[in-house]
């Protein structure tokens, strides 16, 4: 894709992304046909699905020969990240849309045979606009985000993560969790890894530690993130599979390679 094919596409889904925006903050006090999916915290609303429709029809009338993986399941079977594919989370937060109607994003992440080209993170209720364009830059609301710091210090590190990692666990050894919030100056937990990358790219926290993401929540926030300077691999220090779960560790580069050898601890 060259620059002129990624800014019309830009143009494209900031118009899509702004148009669907708009209708959620319309109807936020309108009542919700809430559902659950794989446990009782998994929420779903007919909101998410709508709008991943929406998103849908629009792709494929514009792009028909372009690929949709969303989360609600209105997209494509993808098993390959051949082609252009548009990586589409709804509304990312749904457990704070429900309760709090506040801190949830409309997440699209487009990527040409498995390189991210753009990220549009969309953070609906404060109308702030993120966008990461491969190699030029990050913005938030067309205002350019500056690199990250590059000697970051553990010590002095805000971490988003969620507490459960710090508890007992499946995954992880949970000890090693809560010598890692007790190392970092403090810890912070949003609700919306796509808000929760928007904010490591702007450096408001130093990193997103978590052990459970989809490839629709994190394909925009990986283009952000690496526009600054900053880095996102597993959580054992791997790259990322876009079309499987995976373990998150997206940081500014000097604080990364320390959580994963000294406090990531798979079982
Ligand atoms: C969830 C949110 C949440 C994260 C979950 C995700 P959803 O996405 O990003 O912060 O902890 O793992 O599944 O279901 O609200 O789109
Ligand atoms: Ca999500
Ligand atoms: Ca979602």
């Amino acid at each position: 894709m060259n620059n002129q094919e990624r800014e019309q596409m830009l143009a494209q889904a900031k118009q899509w992304i702004l148009e669907a925006g708009a209708h959620i903050r319309e109807s936020i006090d309108q009542p919700r046909q809430v559902t659950t999916k794989s446990d009782a915290k998994d929420l779903v609303t007919d909101l998410d699905e709508q709008t991943e429709q929406f998103f849908t029809e629009k792709i494929r009338s514009r792009y028909p020969d372009h690929y949709v993986f969303g989360e609600e399941g209105f997209g494509d079977e993808i098993a390959s990240l051949a082609g252009v594919l548009w990586f589409v989370d709804p509304i990312d937060g749904t457990m704070n849309f429900v309760h709090q109607k506040c801190n949830f994003t409309i997440s699209i992440g487009i990527y040409e045979d498995g390189i991210g080209e753009l990220g549009l993170i969309y953070n609906v209720m404060e109308d702030d606009l993120y966008v990461g364009m491969k190699t030029q830059g990050a913005y938030k609301n067309g205002t350019r985000l500056p690199a990250l710091k590059s000697g970051g210090d553990l010590e002095k590190s805000i971490l988003a993560m969620n507490a459960f990692w710090a508890t007992p666990n499946r995954l992880i050894h949970h000890e090693a969790m809560q010598q890692l919030v007790q190392k970092v100056r403090g810890t912070r937990s949003y609700g919306s890894a796509a808000l929760e990358f928007a904010y490591v790219a702007e450096g408001m926290v130093d990193g997103y530690l978590t052990m459970s993401l989809m490839p629709w929540d994190i394909a925009a926030g990986i283009i952000l993130v690496d526009e600054v300077g900053g880095k996102t691999t597993t959580g054992d220090g791997k790259p990322l599979n876009m079309l499987e779960k995976n373990t998150v560790l997206t940081s500014q580069s000097a604080i990364h390679q320390e959580i994963i050898d000294t406090y990531i601890h798979f079982k």
